[in-house]
This record gives structure tokens, sequence and C-alpha cells, in this order.
């Protein structure tokens, strides 16, 4: 669970710095987007790090690798790349967890909300491929 934190975090700064450096026509549609998207994986990190300590854990200070997209086009496949890991290291969870119904189904709800980010980023990157 501590790699799906730090993909968290990295997900909140990426997606910061992109709604501040989106620029001309796009910034109207996409710096609202990477704001509630960073927003969103801010509020994930507090909810994995509570439920880590919850479980006796530790929660990570380290986020993972943050990458800088050159453009929309870039940034948009890093948003990718970066749900999708995080996408599997909850799943990963999720196998780990059986056993424990309520953490299953704790994991299945962001598991599913996760899924949703995945599928709009994909939409999103058929569009400006
Ligand atoms: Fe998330």
């Amino acid at each position: 669970m501590n790699r799906a934190l730090s993909l968290e975090y990295a997900a909140t700064i990426q997606y910061l710095q992109q709604q501040c450096l989106v620029t001309g026509q796009e910034r109207q549609q996409f710096a609202p987007f990477f704001a509630a998207s960073s927003s969103e994986s801010h509020i994930h990190a507090q909810n994995l790090g509570n439920k880590i300590v919850a479980l006796g854990g530790s929660p990570t200070i380290e986020p993972a690798k943050v990458r800088e997209g050159k453009n929309l086009v870039e940034m948009l496949r890093y948003d990718l790349e970066l749900e999708r890991e995080a996408l599997d290291a909850y799943f990963k969870a999720w196998k780990l967890a059986q056993g424990n119904p309520p953490l299953v189904f704790w994991l299945e709800e962001i598991i599913s909300a996760e899924q949703l980010h995945v599928d709009e980023l994909e939409k999103l990157n058929a569009a400006y491929a």
C-alpha cells in the first residue's frame, strides 16, 4: 500500500504542476481537469495514509517519480502511465488483502475510482494522439 501512496503523492504533484503550466485555448478545459485530479490524488493519499496507520504501518513520505510533460500530449501520456501504475499497485494490495473483507471492499472502491480515471485518460489520450 505504500507503493500506491507514493504514486498518489506523485500524481498530486504532477497534476498540480500541469494545472499551472497548461497554456493557450487548452487551458480553459484542462486547468480545471488537472486541478481536480490533483485534489483527488491528495484525498486518496490522505485516505491511504490513514488506512496504513490503522493497519499498524507507517505511511511513506517518498513520492514516486514525477514527470514533466513539455506539452499537453506529453502531460496526458505521463498521467495515463502514472494512473495505470497506481491501479496496478492497488490491485497488488487487493490480492494481498484477501482474508480481510473490510480491507478488500475498501480497496475495491478505490480500484473502481482509479479505473474510471484510467478510462478517462485513455479517451483523452486517444483524442490527442
Ligand atoms: Fe488516486
